[in-house]
């Protein structure tokens, strides 16, 4: 699969959020090109963990605001953040247990690429609506 490039149309006018989302796609791209590159179970799921921990950094930022500003949205969305941990722990397990096979990596990745491109265009979009029609789109981590 070819590397999930960043967009301005991706941009949630938050320029933090907009870091972080950048920062994500590139560990998606991390973990395609380790499948692509046939480098092996280990490193395959240690980008994963690299995924997953970025993951972690930047959604609990999103949250962290979320719950300051008392942001109305915040649960459909946070249950949304839950939804793709979930995703990244199947598809360790499917690692795991069926190997690092091509089908596989090109599945995961571009599954995981287009879930998260969904959500900025549309739920991270709103919330960054929110934070900029409240005056917060100078957030910092
Ligand atoms: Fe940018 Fe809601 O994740």
């Amino acid at each position: 699969m070819a590397n999930i490039e960043w967009y301005d149309s991706f941009s949630v006018g938050i320029n933090l959020i907009d870091e972080q989302h950048k920062e994500l796609l590139g560990k998606i791209n991390a973990l395609n090109e380790a499948v692509d590159k046939h480098q092996g179970i280990d490193k395959i799921l240690n980008t994963l963990t690299f995924l997953y921990q970025y993951t972690d950094v930047h959604f609990s930022t999103e949250e962290k605001y979320m719950k300051e500003l008392d942001y109305p949205g915040k649960k459909i969305h946070m249950e949304q953040h839950i939804e793709f941990f979930e995703m990244i722990e199947t598809m360790r397990k499917d690692f795991e247990e069926d190997g690092a096979t091509r089908a596989l990596g090109e599945s995961i990745s571009t599954y995981l690429g287009n879930w998260l491109i969904t959500h900025i265009k549309s739920i991270d979009f709103k919330f960054g609506e929110f934070l900029r029609e409240t005056g917060h789109a100078g957030i910092n981590a």
